[in-house]
């Protein structure tokens, strides 16, 4: 016991050691224990694939629980008045809506996330790719990150949704300000530009939507704004949270698998080597990437109902799980030697995209958006090596590199 907690102590998401390689701490602690409360985050901890797997299916619990319970109900304080925008822009999102909204929205958004329409897209992703390596390829080393993942995937995502590229900077500044707000801990001065962020954002967002209702480009936001004029029932603060949802996670997952997934083959100098023979597709190797160094590594849910137990514990209503998808992504009960980076393994029923309802509606578009980037790289630079040591931003919920320079 005093083992395990000791364990739970070194757990520590303020501590830089930790977050630059969570994977022994995770390793240790799963093998202790499927389960374990957290006092620092008030929250049972879950460590183990299958328990993982399970509860993202599992409708006895939600990413939210205000459709059933009032915050007192559950035992916990009114939001913040100070943070509402941040509040507002999330609310109706679907990240934080459950059934039956949450089913009329998905269905709508899901529509246009088809495969077939994702394949579509492939030329002009393409076209993305190919301009920024070629731009990154007139430098002699080049930052991964700044010169090619964020601009390229803002400009996918824009693109989609019919939002100007010229109007990029301004929303990876309010993409980068708000997610800081998902992290386990935050400070006033981060929620503060979080707030700010949101607030400039919803505004932004309104007048786009303005916008499609006199200029249709039959792109997802003037679909969203359509159906609503057609007379169903999605309101605008649905439209607005969608958008702003779709934006963010659009690309700042993408974005941090490309880095996390860079830093781990220039790590791997005989894995880049099997893509560059062409003894690994992009496409196979892109799961290998999700797995093994998780751009996010733990989501949330509520207890919903009385009854629950996960892993042997019992639970109640209120009760707050969170899955510890990077320990998941390499326990061993489900994948042989998972600390070994195989980048031929093509395992692609990880959880990196989650499970159940909320999986991933952008998990095509985004598996592609990486093959993409990861044929383009291996064709334009087969001697591509480290041109320094990156270092992680001090956040464990989305976890990704401050920079990641490339030489070639
Ligand atoms: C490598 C990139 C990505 C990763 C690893 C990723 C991961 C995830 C995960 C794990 C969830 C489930 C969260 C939960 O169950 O609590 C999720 C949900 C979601 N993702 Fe992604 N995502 C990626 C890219 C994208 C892209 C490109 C888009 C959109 C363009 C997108 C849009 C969404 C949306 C809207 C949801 C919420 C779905 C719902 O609640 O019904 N994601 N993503």
């Amino acid at each position: 016991m005093a083992e395990l907690d000791s364990l739970i102590a070194q757990f520590d998401v303020q501590d830089p050691a930790f977050i630059a390689n969570p994977y022994p701490i995770l390793s240790q602690l799963r093998e202790a224990t499927a389960v374990f409360w957290n006092s620092q985050t008030n929250q049972w901890m879950l460590t183990r694939f299958d328990d993982i797997a399970a509860t993202l299916r599992d409708r006895r619990l939600g990413r939210n629980y205000s459709h059933l319970y009032s915050h007192h109900e559950v035992g916990r304080s009114e939001p913040d008045p100070r943070w509402d925008s941040f509040h507002q822009h999330e609310q109706w999102s679907l990240l934080c809506l459950e059934p039956p909204d949450h089913t009329r929205l998905r269905r709508l958004v899901s529509k246009v996330f088809t495969p077939r329409s994702i394949a579509a897209l492939r030329p002009s992703i393409e076209g993305f790719s190919a301009d920024l390596l070629a731009h990154c390829r007139e430098l002699e080393t080049f930052d991964l990150l700044t010169d090619y993942a964020q601009p390229y995937s803002v400009a996918v995502i824009c693109s989609m949704l019919g939002v100007p590229n010229s109007d990029a900077d301004l929303l990876l500044g309010w993409s980068h300000d708000i997610v800081k707000m998902y992290e386990l801990e935050s400070t006033e001065s981060v929620k503060q530009a979080a707030n700010q962020a949101a607030s400039e954002y919803i505004a932004y967002t309104r007048g786009l939507i303005a916008e499609k209702r006199t200029k249709p480009d039959g792109l997802l936001i003037s679909a969203l704004v359509q159906v609503e004029d057609e007379g169903e029932s999605l309101t605008e603060d649905e439209i607005v949270s969608t958008t702003m949802v779709l934006l963010e996670a659009g690309h700042e997952a993408t974005v941090n698998t490309l880095g996390n997934g860079l830093r781990a083959l220039m790590k791997h100098p005989d894995q880049w080597q099997r893509l560059v023979a062409g003894e690994v597709d992009a496409k196979t190797g892109v799961e290998e990437l999700l797995r093994w160094d998780s751009p996010l590594h733990l989501f949330e849910r509520w207890v919903l109902e009385d009854g629950v137990q996960i892993a042997g514990q019992e639970m109640k209503i209120g009760d707050e799980v969170a899955m510890l998808f990077g320990s998941a992504q390499r326990d061993p009960r489900r994948f042989a030697s998972p600390d070994q980076f195989d980048i031929g393994r093509g395992d692609s029923s990880h959880v990196g995209f989650g499970g159940g309802i909320h999986f991933c509606v952008g998990a095509p578009l985004a598996r592609q958006e990486l093959a993409v980037s990861l044929e383009g790289l291996v064709q334009m630079f087969p001697t591509l090596e480290l041109a320094s040591e990156p270092t992680y931003h001090p956040t464990f919920v989305i976890r990704g590199l401050t920079e990641l320079k490339l030489t070639f």
